[in-house]
């Protein structure tokens, strides 16, 4: 028969190689080796067959087996717990697709305007939304009481009468001049805010695109070439042009320029209300006493201003017919411009 020691040696063995993969190997370990009839408690049962003189050593050898047995389920139970808090990861799967978001029609048709302009050597500026009456108005050949300041419906800050929401970006052209030595030239793109009914038509915030040019000799025609390589650039070689007096304080002479209309070609529909024309923008020759205002000499220097509504802009080129659409945030509408 073998002796305690060769015994446990034995079980030890089986233990080493018993697989306790799955919770059904696990309980079949458990009945046989820590179970109530189990190899632990017969080999404690034989304890009483040992002399006196060595039940100490035999206890011993009994205790540290029974340890031995039960650390083999209970590492293998932490391990299953941590298989389980521990989400399995294949690294070879392809990664799930992050969905792209889309530009919003009025950033991509900006962005045209702006590449349109820059190909000509015009650089963007930028300046602050809420402005000053100076670079708003006055600087603007627009002094306090000006009729002109009626053409557009201002927000006043409440806390400052001195600040406006800006109702144009000509503001930054003001920022520009004061800032910047001459010649200049700058397309400034941003958002503008005229106190407006929101309909269909008209918004209390729009975005613009005006543009600058102040040096020695800018005439009338370098204003008309520029405007007609913007409109052969945005919307074809075919497109027409007419200009129209009109009326803007910093401008002299001023006027508003008209191309032919891009959904029938001239020959009338909804877009141009069927007069064959759409309105694009404003421009005209910086008037003297805006150059004055930054200390530039209108007898040395002279320039041309331009500014158009970028979302007029985009329902041109795009058709849509109702403003709102712009900032009511709707990704079935945002979405038709992932494309482009
Ligand atoms: N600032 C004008 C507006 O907002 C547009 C404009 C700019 C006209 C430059 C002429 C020259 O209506």
């Amino acid at each position: 028969m073998l002796s305690l020691k060769e015994q446990i040696e034995k079980f030890q063995k089986e233990i080493n190689e018993f697989n306790v993969a799955t919770a059904a190997d696990i309980e079949n370990y458990r009945i046989r080796f820590l179970g109530a009839k189990g190899i632990v408690k017969q080999l404690l049962a034989e304890m009483k067959n040992v002399a006196p003189e060595l039940k100490k050593d035999a206890g011993q050898l009994l205790n540290s087996f029974k340890q031995y047995a039960e650390n083999k389920i209970a590492s293998v139970k932490e391990i299953q717990v941590q298989e389980k808090s521990v989400p399995k990861i294949d690294f070879s799967l392809p990664a799930t697709p992050l969905p792209i978001g889309t530009r919003h029609p009025l950033k991509i048709m900006e962005n045209n305007i702006v590449n349109i302009f820059e190909k000509i050597g015009f650089s963007v500026a930028t300046g602050p939304e809420i402005e000053d009456d100076w670079h708003n108005f006055t600087s603007l050949n627009m002094p306090a009481n000006h009729t002109a300041r009626d053409m557009q419906d201002t927000f006043y800050v409440a806390q400052n009468p001195d600040w406006v929401l800006r109702t144009h970006t000509s503001s930054v052209q003001a920022r520009i001049l004061e800032t910047q030595s001459l010649p200049v030239r700058v397309i400034c793109p941003g958002r503008v805010y005229r106190n407006e009914t929101i309909s269909a038509r008209a918004h209390c915030f729009f975005h613009q695109c005006e543009g600058l040019y102040v040096d020695k000799n800018v005439s009338f025609a370098d204003l008309k070439q520029t405007l007609y390589y913007f409109v052969t650039e945005m919307f074809g070689a075919d497109t027409k042009v007419r200009f129209r007096p009109s009326y803007f304080p910093f401008t002299e002479p001023s006027a508003e320029m008209d191309i032919s209309c891009t959904v029938c070609g001239g020959k009338g529909c909804n877009l141009c209300k069927h007069s064959g024309w759409v309105e694009i923008l404003g421009c005209g020759m910086v008037h003297p006493n805006m150059l004055r205002n930054f200390n530039i000499d209108p007898e040395v220097y002279s320039g041309f201003a331009f500014g158009m509504g970028v979302e007029r802009m985009t329902q041109i080129k795009y058709q849509i017919n109702d403003l709102r659409l712009y900032s009511q945030n709707d990704v079935r509408f945002l979405r038709q411009f992932q494309s482009i």
